[in-house]
């Protein structure tokens, strides 16, 4: 039946709409779909707390206490407040692309005045070396590519992540990490990888619905197990 559903014309117009009724989750994806903001990777804002323990434990382990760390994709805020738990002296930066997202976080972050959140599509107004942590968790990826079709670039293209996670990379001081969590694209086919080395990957992808397919730079398929997702340190003029 739904199978046969999605193939009258507007219905996907109606699960849209029936998600801004909704609220919640299913509206801010529904936003992000009807909108579609350039740089849009992830449109679901799906997130929870203390959902990368092991992540945050390799930070705790390569920068000791971080004094400032970039969330970006911060979604509705509660990787914030797991960041705060974890960091309690931080000064913590969110930026989402989607307003209501947005909107959510810093609803949720007041009373925290060293927790700040911007609406914004890359870190170009990020001033270089300015982070110990900067963290893309979830973000570059689509969830429509689950059943892992052959290609990407329909949806979202390798060019866009390069320059994304270049301005990312930039963000990073010398010797602080960048921490990459369920992309569809591999840190290490960009040019800003060789600035840094792999601090932990392997820490696993995926759901029940199998692991998170991974792309090229000619947006085309590959094998999963090529990922390389994880922790990576930016390195230092001593470790080159
Ligand atoms: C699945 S959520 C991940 C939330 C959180 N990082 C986590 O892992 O629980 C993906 C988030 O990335 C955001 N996003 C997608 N493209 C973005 C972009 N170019 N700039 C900033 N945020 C983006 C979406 O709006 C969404 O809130």
């Amino acid at each position: 039946m739904r199978a046969f559903l999605r193939r009258v014309p507007g219905w996907q117009l109606l699960v849209l709409l029936k998600a801004l009724v909704v609220g919640g989750e299913r509206r801010e994806a529904a936003v992000a779909m009807l909108l579609k903001p350039a740089n849009l990777f992830q449109p679901y804002t799906t997130t929870s707390a203390d959902r990368y323990p092991g992540e945050l434990a390799a930070v705790r382990e390569t920068v000791g206490e971080p004094a400032r760390i970039l969330s970006f994709g911060c979604a509705s805020g509660e990787e914030l407040l797991t960041l705060r738990r974890a960091f309690p002296a931080a000064a913590i930066h969110g930026i989402d692309i989607n307003p209501l997202a947005v909107r959510t976080a810093r609803k949720r972050v007041r009373g925290d005045r060293a927790i700040t959140v911007t609406r914004a599509a890359d870190a170009a107004a990020e001033p270089p070396s300015s982070y110990d942590v900067v963290l893309a968790l979830a973000v570059f990826r689509h969830g429509a590519l689950k059943h892992a079709p052959a290609r990407c670039d329909e949806l979202i293209r390798f060019a866009d992540f390069e320059r994304t996670v270049t301005g990312l990379a930039a963000a990073v001081r010398p010797g602080g990490v960048l921490v990459i969590r369920h992309a569809n694209f591999r840190f290490t086919d960009t040019a800003a990888a060789a600035g840094f080395e792999a601090v932990r990957t392997g820490f696993g992808s995926g759901s029940a619905a199998g692991p998170t397919p991974v792309y090229g730079p000619d947006d085309r398929l590959l094998d999963p197990s090529c990922r390389d997702d994880g922790v990576y340190r930016r390195r230092t003029q001593n470790s080159r």
